[in-house]
Formats: C-alpha cells, structure tokens, sequence
C-alpha cells in the first residue's frame, strides 16, 4: 500500500495530453459563446491554461479558435477525434440537432432556501475573462480513504491547515470556504438560468451533469486547498462509506469545534460511533451496527451492480439545451441512493423540516466534510468503468456541456465534461480498498419462493394517487414480441412534489409483509428520494427499477403479474401510474 502513497511522476504525458485530449471548442459551438464573453473582440482567442511543472515540458498553448494549436497539431487528429464522439452519437441521438444545456453566467440571480427564504447564494461576480481550461496534470496524487487518518497526523495538519486558511480568505475571493460551498449553492438552487433560454433555470443535480459537475467542483475545491498550503502533492481524502472500515464519520471530520473539519451543524445523532444508514430517512434503526454494516454493502450492490446495467441508469437522464430541468430530468441511481440519502444521513435533525448543512443542498457544501463525500462518489464513478466495465457517455450534448470554477488563483475557468473524464489528466487516482460490496448482492426472504400473490387492484383502478400510506397493486408484465430486450422495467410513472420538500418512498415486488422486508432482501427494490433545493416548483419524473434478475432470483420469472408496493417515508408525493416495460 505504501507505495501508492508516493505521486508517481508522468514525465512526457503532459506535452501530449493538452494538444491530443482538449480539442479546442470548437467555432459551431461559439454560436453558443456564453455571455460572460461579452466585452470579447469578435474572434475570440481560446486559451488553454496547462498548469504542468515544467513550462518546457508544456508551454501554455494559445491557439486561434478553430485553428490548429502551435503545436502543429495535425488536424486531422482532431476531426478523428470529432468525428469518433460524433459519429457514435448519432447513433445514439439521431437528433443531433440538440446542443448541451449550459448555465448562464450573465447574472446569478436569488436562491432560495426550502423554507422559501430568498438567499443570495452567488459567488462574486466574474471579473477576469474566462480562460478555457485544459487539465494535464504532469503527476498523479493519491485520494486515500479518510478513516485512515488520525488527527495527530501530518496529512490532518496539512488538511485542516488547507481548510482554515480557506476559511480566513477574504469573502470577496471566490475560494474563501463559504464562497465555495456558494459554488455549489447557486448552481443547484435556481442561481442561474440555462443560456438562451430566460426562463428555465440550471442545475446540476437529477440528470446527467451530476457526476461530471462535482468532480470538477471537487477538482477545483483540491487545487485550492494545494495553493494554499504550497503543497501541490496533497489530495482530499474520500469518505468510504461503502465499505465497513468507513462506515462512520471519519475521526479526522469529528475532533472537535475547534477543529476546521468539524462542523456543528450535523445530526448529533449520527456521530461516532453511529453507522451510517446508506439509505436513511429518519429512521433511526434500532439495529445492531453489523446488521446496517450488511444492509449498506447490499445497498450498494443492489445500486451499482443491479440498478446500474446502463449509462442513464447510473448517470442519470439526459438534459439538452432548452430542456425544462425539473420536468424532464431523473436522476442517476447512485445519485438518489446513497448520495441523497448520505446527505441527509449527515445533515438533517430527526426534524426533516429542520435540516442542517450537509442535509440540504444550498447549504451542503458549507460542511468540510461535503468534498470527502463527493470525491467518494467521484471515486465509485471510476469503480463502475473500471471494476464494472461501465462505459462513459459518448453523446456530444453531455461531452460539450461546459460549467464554470475558480481555479486556485482565483481566476474563472471553463470546463467541459470532456476534459475531465480521465482523471490521470486531472492527476489524481483513488487509493485502493477493499470493496466488500462486490459480492453481497441481497437474497430473497427465506419462505416458499414464488408464493401466490395476495390480491390487490389494478394500477388503473388505483392511480392518479396520493401516497400518504402503503399501497399495493397487481402489475401485468407485458408479453414480449420479436426481437429487443427481454429485460423488464418497472416504472414508476409521474413522481410528483415540490422540489423543496423532503421526499421519500420505498418500493417493494411480491412481497406480502413489507414491515418484516430488510434491504438486503430482493423484494425490496429500493428507494426515491429528494434532497430540498431550488425554487418552489412542481416536478414531475419517473422511477425506474430493473425487475428482471430479481424477479429470477425469486423464482418468480415464469409469472404473469407482480405484485408491487409503496410505502411513503416522508410528505406525500403524487403518482400517476405504475407500468412495466421492456428496456428500449
Ligand atoms: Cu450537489 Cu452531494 O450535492
């Protein structure tokens, strides 16, 4: 293990990397040119800032818009490299007409907060032009799990010595701490509208933009924590609370006020030695800790390997410029479990109406612990490409979407999702740990397999509804025809509440005793949730659940009808309908 902990250094990467890997953006997309360039002469000069050690190694590369970089960059590489990204696309999307959804940094208009309180969430206003930033990290530095720091070591001084000097910036620089978790405020609470389109406005969080969005924050977050302490050999650790050796708040994050990774603002009681709940809604369990060790690793079975068979199932639904955010879009399954879940594990009182920083999302950030949290996320990203042979999104609407940081000098950056999806470039590598998960897939509740089924009304008989309490019905399965997929999707048609509320609900198949049904038993398919945010606004989406191994590994495949069950945890949401269909 020790040997990962040293950078390893990557002599000759950089000089290739920038050229090859960061096309320049390209002239049709500056139709698009955000409006931050506004006091820019008409042909504007896209500049790559490449933080490499060695400026021989990797000068700074200042290239004409559309032009070959001088580097003398054969062109032709880069329409392969177009061309490639393009052409699998259409494949995918043969509306390529679309273009990304981007976030309008004209003006950064009032947040609010879930109990409708206006909040002025905006970092300070771009002064500087905007430089198009191209990573190309020259050595790799190390993301270790965070239990495996006490706080009398030197990584916990050089950490809290990172966050305190964050904390003591001035309020007017953009990577003071409050300014950052800011950041993270105004582009997920209605901060920002989508550029050309007024009216609808950006976010970050139930789509697609989730994954890339917070490994650039946190990116950012990382880089500053460096500057600020001259070190740039130093990583943020990663929350594992995946895995039982992480299963609590990490000693480094709870030594005490004094400490600036504490934070007082977190549920008291869930400090150590509390496990956390991977999928908490204000049920505290009266269960022994070994017993939600094994629930949490069947939870992330259930959420990786299960539910995450596709890119939109573990990154989430796709959003295109125009597209209304809170109508259309549904967010990825880790995004919902445990990544909501966590945050309200983390930050929201046994009062859901009295939330607390980690537990709501304007004020998230506000909690150290926020960045080991999502570098967490960011790290099981990598485990579904690399342990689970997932694949990234090839569709340009996604690879082109672009937001916008601090970097650690203080100066506005352009990202794009593309640049950021080999982290080697971006310099860092998760440390490895065990992942117990990989194996603890939930089985079914011991009784006779495939029982029959209690009789319950038909979704059509039952739905539109509110789900104030349990309900059941009786789903068909619907016959399979020709060719396709024969992999069923249980659907939860038109999920509907106010995006400031708390939301909460399980869902269950062919199960007749919900109450005795655990999360490491197959019938319980799992959960929906939504963490307050943004403005007051109706949302309207689906739940999906794959249903097909499940229903195999309860012996139930050869059936004509499920049985399926709602129980609500939280303020009662609308539902239109349950159906099932086979996978596109
Ligand atoms: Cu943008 Cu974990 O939140």
């Amino acid at each position: 293990m020790v040997g990962l902990l040293q950078p390893r250094q990557m002599t000759s990467f950089c000089a290739i990397a920038s050229v090859a890997n960061c096309i320049p953006y390209s002239s049709s997309f500056s139709s698009n040119k955000p409006s931050f360039f506004k006091h820019q002469r008409k042909d504007p000069v896209v500049k790559f800032t490449c933080r490499a050690k060695n400026d021989d190694q990797r000068p700074e590369t200042t290239t004409k818009n559309g032009e070959n970089s001088p580097e003398k960059l054969d062109r032709r590489d880069v329409l392969l490299g177009l061309g490639g990204l393009y052409t699998t696309s259409l494949a995918v999307n043969p509306m390529a007409i679309s273009k990304p959804a981007l976030p309008d940094f004209k003006d950064c208009i009032e947040a609010t907060q879930p109990n409708g309180t206006p909040i002025n969430c905006c970092p300070p206003p771009l002064v500087d032009e905007v430089t198009d930033y191209c990573p190309c990290a020259t050595t790799v530095n190390i993301r270790k799990a965070a239990q495996s720091f006490t706080v009398d070591s030197d990584y916990y001084k050089k950490y809290s010595k990172a966050i305190q000097k964050m904390k003591n910036l001035a309020l007017s620089d953009p990577r003071n701490f409050l300014q950052q978790a800011n950041v993270h405020c105004a582009y997920c609470d209605g901060g920002y509208t989508q550029q050309g389109h007024p009216n609808l406005l950006y976010e970050i969080h139930n789509s697609w933009l989730f994954f890339p969005w917070h490994r650039w924050f946190v990116y950012f977050f990382e880089k500053i924590c460096q500057n600020l302490i001259d070190d740039d050999t130093f990583a943020l650790p990663f929350w594992n609370w995946d895995a039982p050796a992480g299963m609590q708040i990490p000693p480094i994050y709870n030594s005490g006020v004094t400490s600036p990774l504490y934070d007082t603002l977190r549920n008291p009681k869930h400090l150590p030695p509390s496990v956390v709940n991977l999928e908490w809604f204000n049920d505290d369990a009266t269960v022994e800790p070994e017993v939600q060790i094994k629930y949490n690793l069947a939870i992330m079975y259930r959420q990786m390997i299960t539910q995450s068979k596709t890119q939109i199932d573990f990154f989430g639904n796709p959003i295109r410029d125009g597209d209304d955010v809170p109508k259309i879009s549904a967010s990825g399954t880790i995004e919902i479990t445990p990544h909501n879940h966590m945050h309200s594990w983390t930050g929201t009182s046994v009062d859901p109406n009295n939330p607390i920083n980690m537990g709501v999302f304007y004020s998230a950030a506000r909690d150290p612990i926020f960045s080991a949290h999502h570098t967490n996320i960011d790290r099981l990203w990598t485990i579904w490409l690399n342990q689970l042979k997932g694949t990234n999104i090839t569709d340009p609407d996604w690879l082109n979407a672009y937001f916008i940081f601090y970097n650690e000098e203080a100066k506005p950056v352009r990202v794009r999702i593309q640049d950021g999806l080999d982290i080697t470039r971006l310099g860092y590598a998760y440390e490895e740990v065990p992942i117990p998960w990989l194996d603890a897939s939930a089985k079914p509740k011991s009784r006779t397999k495939a029982k029959t089924l209690p009789s319950a009304p038909d979704p059509a008989q039952v739905f539109p509804t509110t789900l104030d309490k349990p309900i059941n019905v009786i789903v068909k399965r619907p016959k399979k025809s020709g060719s396709g997929s024969s992999e069923e999707i249980l659907v939860i048609e038109g999920v509907e509440y106010d995006k400031r509320s708390y939301v909460d609900f399980n869902v269950y198949i062919n199960e007749d005793d919900v109450n005795a049904c655990r999360p490491d038993n197959a019938e319980f398919l799992g959960s929906f949730s939504n963490l307050p945010h943004g403005h007051q606004m109706s949302v309207k989406t689906d739940r999906q659940f794959r249903i097909s191994e499940v229903l195999e590994e309860l012996g139930a495949q050869d059936y004509d009808r499920v049985l399926v069950t709602l129980v609500p945890k939280s303020n009662p949401v609308k539902i239109n309908g349950i159906k099932i269909k086979f996978d596109p």
